[in-house]
């Protein structure tokens, strides 16, 4: 289990890092010459400030582009807005926000007072590459409007109050390749809501309450990361394996998936997979032994039957990976098979 995270820990690093270098091509600094901003933006900051309960700004100096949380391109335009663990900012997200017409990376995290729906301000910023609004009271939908963000890299709206179903129009958004919904109250099925042009997709939506079947071109898309666990996912999970994929982790646990993995091909790269209590049937594939990779594997909790493989890596995985199945037999179970 720590390998597990620490490896999920070094591959979130390296997507965050990638993608905010991406941001940075207009190269926004802490310290640009231009100190004070955009006169437009900083009545944007102002407001912003006044809406959320904190009107006075933080410095006395009066340079915007100064203030903690701006991030300011060399013209002084205010391109990130970064809001985090503020227990005192009270409200809903202000219209206002929608005025910081050259915004690429907006920040709300660890903001408990913060509550309301996203506002449709979010959708006249259109230069946003990261939009992340985390760990906060906001609720209602996750909006359709999001779609009109074309630019957008990364979408994180995990740990919120959001409810009702996936928008489809995010799958308008070329390279949006990383989504995070998890841990929200979210349901209906999962559209089909990846673009087919985007790369390398880190998706998690683990931790709400969607339904019905994986949608099939999701097949098609590129994951490197993938977890819909602790859903009610029901149906076939098996277009999402198969030799060529690039799959470094999946997990679908916690679902009532339902498929035969006796004819399922993990992918070379894989390095975990827990695909714990779920319906699947038929037996596990002897490949599983020979993908390099592998270090996490959980199957428990299923109604695979058959003998375990053995050799290669088999001897790594143990007992609980494989406990409550239909009629699973061999080591390191303690039903033998029958000869
Ligand atoms: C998507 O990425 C490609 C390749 O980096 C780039 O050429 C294109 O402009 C991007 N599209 C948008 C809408 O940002
Ligand atoms: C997405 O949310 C999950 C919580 O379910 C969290 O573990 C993960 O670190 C988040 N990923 C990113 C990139 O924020
Ligand atoms: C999912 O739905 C059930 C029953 O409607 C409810 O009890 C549960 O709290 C919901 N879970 C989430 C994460 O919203
Ligand atoms: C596999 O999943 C089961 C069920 O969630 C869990 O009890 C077991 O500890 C897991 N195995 C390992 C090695 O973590």
């Amino acid at each position: 289990m720590r390998m597990r995270a620490s490896h999920s820990q070094a591959l979130l690093i390296l997507l965050l890092s990638s993608l905010i270098a991406g941001a940075a091509n207009a190269e926004p600094s802490r310290d640009p010459t231009n100190k004070d901003c955009h006169p437009g933006d900083k009545a944007a900051l102002l407001a912003i400030m006044a809406a959320l309960g904190q009107p006075e700004p933080p410095y006395p100096d009066n340079y915007c582009c100064d203030w903690y949380y701006v991030i300011c391109d060399d013209l002084g335009r205010v391109v990130g807005l970064e809001l985090f663990q503020h227990a005192e900012l009270t409200g809903t997200i202000p219209d206002a926000v929608g005025d910081l017409a050259h915004l690429k990376n907006l920040l709300l995290h660890k903001l408990p007072a913060l509550t309301g729906p996203i506002p449709p301000a979010i959708g006249k910023l259109t230069d946003l590459t990261m939009l992340r609004i985390f760990w906060t009271g906001v609720s209602g939908p996750v909006p359709s409007f999001l779609g009109a963000l074309k630019k957008l890299t990364f979408l994180d709206l995990s740990f919120n109050s959001l409810s009702g179903a996936i928008p489809a129009s995010l799958g308008s958004i070329p390279n949006l390749s990383g989504i995070n919904l998890s841990r929200n109250r979210l349901t209906g099925s999962i559209p089909s809501f990846i673009s087919k042009t985007a790369d390398q997709v880190y998706l998690w939506l683990s931790h709400n309450n969607l339904t019905g079947p994986i949608p099939a071109e999701f097949a098609a898309v590129n994951f490197a990361h993938l977890d819909l666990s602790r859903n009610a996912l029901t149906g076939d999970a098996s277009g999402l394996f198969g030799g060529g994929k690039e799959l470094d982790y999946i997990d679908l646990s916690r679902n009532s998936l339902d498929f035969d993995l006796s004819g399922v091909v993990f992918p070379a790269g894989v390095e975990s997979v827990d695909l714990s209590h779920n319906a699947i049937r038929g037996r596990i594939p002897a490949q599983v032994a020979y993908v390099d990779d592998l270090r996490y594997f959980n199957v428990s909790y299923n109604r695979l039957c058959g003998e375990l493989p053995t050799g290669g890596k088999m001897p790594e995985f143990d007992l609980y990976d494989y406990q409550h199945n239909r009629c699973l037999c061999g080591a390191p179970l303690f039903r033998p098979c029958k000869k």
